[in-house]
């Protein structure tokens, strides 16, 4: 489902984000993406969504090799990846439902289904009763989950998570976890970066470690 190639990330002239990544991910596997700050966790994951480009290497995603595909693919492969960011924040303007509907009225869907699948979305994140709450009006724990619905509504093949659990008690986490895990049940690609131990402790999944930029 993602294949990087000697992928390498620069910024500027010498700040290397990701140096000579290689790594292959399984349609439906479930991995995590570990390493201290700085490491270069969301430059991988933001690659893999091509929000940005690798500097030399190949990305190929679904198939589609990310150094060739024409901006018309790039959109409709996007639409198909889901992704929670620590730098992609909720619209505080908006509502609960309106947040979780964006991606539905990109994809241009008419509005009883828009409606339908966000209510069907919140009920399953156990935020039926906050569709016509503003972000700030929500506990931390309920803003992740909306940012979670937002990413999920579309059914995508791809599930890119940076640090879902930030800033959660433990009790949050573990149901964002739960949450996680029932998605990849479903059938989808889940990645999640994370520096945290915690979350790494007791998991069975596969875990990919990140140091100064490199695969160790
Ligand atoms: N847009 C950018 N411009 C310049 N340097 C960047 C940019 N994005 C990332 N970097 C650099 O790339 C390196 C890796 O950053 P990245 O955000 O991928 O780390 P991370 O593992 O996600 O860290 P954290 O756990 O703190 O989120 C850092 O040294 C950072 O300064
Ligand atoms: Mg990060």
């Amino acid at each position: 489902m993602i294949q990087l190639f000697h992928v390498y990330k620069t910024f500027g002239s010498k700040n290397s984000a990701l140096i000579d990544v290689s790594l292959r991910v399984r349609k439906g596997e479930f991995v995590f993406i570990t390493g201290p700050s700085g490491a270069g966790k969301t430059t991988l994951l933001k690659i893999v969504f091509c929000a940005e480009k690798a500097t030399s290497g190949q990305a190929l995603v679904d198939g589609r090799n990310l150094n060739r595909v024409s901006e018309r693919e790039l959109a409709l492969l996007r639409r198909r990846i889901g992704v929670v960011f620590q730098d992609f924040k909720l619209l505080p303007r908006r509502t609960v439902f309106e947040n979780v509907a964006l991606a539905l009225e990109i994809a241009g869907l008419p509005l009883s289904v828009i409606r339908k699948k966000v209510h069907q979305t919140l009920r399953y994140l156990g935020l039926a009763n906050k569709e016509g709450y503003y972000p700030p009006q929500l506990s931390g724990g309920e803003q992740q989950r909306v940012a979670l619905g937002r990413a999920i509504i579309n059914n995508p093949l791809i599930l890119l998570a940076d640090e879902p659990t930030g800033n959660l008690d433990p009790d949050l986490t573990m149901e964002i976890m739960a949450l996680l895990r029932e998605i990849h049940v479903k059938g989808t690609t889940v990645v999640v970066a994370t520096h945290s131990q915690e979350l790494l402790r007791d998991t069975r999944r596969r875990i990919v470690s990140l140091s100064k930029g490199r695969i160790v």
